[in-house]
């Protein structure tokens, strides 16, 4: 029942209507008995927004494309990783002090740990755009992390993280394939559309493959790797991880990340449906 001690949480970025965010947060409060909603905002003007959060005493946020970067000048502080990453796409109202993580990395590794082990095992990131940068930087503490990225000077950017980052090439992609036990797609390739990043010669039995794209769900990345023999993890698994770490921060809850599934799953479908 919404009152007058309901919180509101919520979602900046540009778009946000296809957003399946809303569906799962609002179905864990009511699952956890919490007193608060949790809406979308499709917010152009960065800095009226976050005065707005300020002035109504909106309690926590999700940030999206295109604010992730631009968000930081307007908080009052980081996490270490939100830090190192340069990228927030949650925000904890702490009160009143806006404070800045990032949980995409996270999310990505949980992801992962569900269904194969992580530690030191030699991992290919295809990306390093927002998703990208995020996962390198959370896996390279304990696992051989390359990036390749389209563009060079982003991939090589990542170094710093102690990374080996370099240009997405067909050269470089079979090269570092073969080394690889673990390959991660963080790019946009194969969202609405039948493309894959990787050729389907160059995928192999026991490679384990992860697309951070979850529409569709299945990929021509999945179906191929699938097809292969390939364990394969969609992109629904790190939207529900990394926002498992948001409701978490903003409330203290281990959500059940198998009731979060259900919940995307459902709304993907209706989403479909009204696209
Ligand atoms: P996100 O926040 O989802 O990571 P992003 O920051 O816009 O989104 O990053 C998109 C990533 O997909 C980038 O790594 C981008 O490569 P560039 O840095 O060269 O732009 C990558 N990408 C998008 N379209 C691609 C394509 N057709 N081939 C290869 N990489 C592509």
């Amino acid at each position: 029942m919404i009152n007058a001690k309901t919180k509101l949480y919520g979602l900046i970025g540009k778009p946000v209507e296809h957003s399946l965010s809303p569906a799962i947060h609002n179905a864990l409060f009511k699952k956890y008995n919490i007193n608060a909603v949790y809406l979308a905002f499709e917010v152009n003007d960065l800095d009226s927004a976050v005065k707005g959060v300020r002035a109504l005493g909106i309690s926590g946020l999700n940030v999206t494309m295109p604010h992730k970067e631009q968000i930081l000048e307007f908080l009052d502080g980081l996490s270490e990783e939100a830090k190192a990453i340069g990228s927030v796409n949650t925000i904890v109202n702490r009160e009143g002090k806006l404070i800045g993580y990032n949980t995409d990395g996270i999310g990505a590794l949980k992801a992962l740990k569900r269904f194969t082990e992580v530690e030191n095992k030699n991992i290919l990131v295809l990306g390093a755009g927002g998703a990208g940068k995020a996962i390198a930087y959370t896996l390279s503490r304990l696992a051989k992390v390359v990036v390749l990225n389209r563009t060079e000077r982003k991939a090589k950017e990542l170094e710093k993280f102690g990374v080996k980052g370099e240009k997405l090439s067909k050269e470089s992609l079979e090269h570092y394939l073969s080394w690889a036990d673990i390959v991660i797609n963080a790019t946009s390739l194969g969202m609405n559309e039948d493309k894959s990043p990787i050729p389907k010669k160059l995928l192999r039995e026991n490679l384990v493959v992860f697309d951070i794209v979850y529409f569709p769900l299945e990929t021509k990345l999945l179906r191929e790797a699938r097809e292969v023999g390939c364990l394969t993890i969609d992109g629904l698994w790190m939207l529900i991880y990394q926002g498992a770490e948001s409701f978490k921060l903003w409330t203290g809850v281990k959500p059940d990340v198998e009731f979060m599934r259900k919940v995307a799953l459902e709304a993907l479908k209706s989403e479909r449906q009204s696209i």
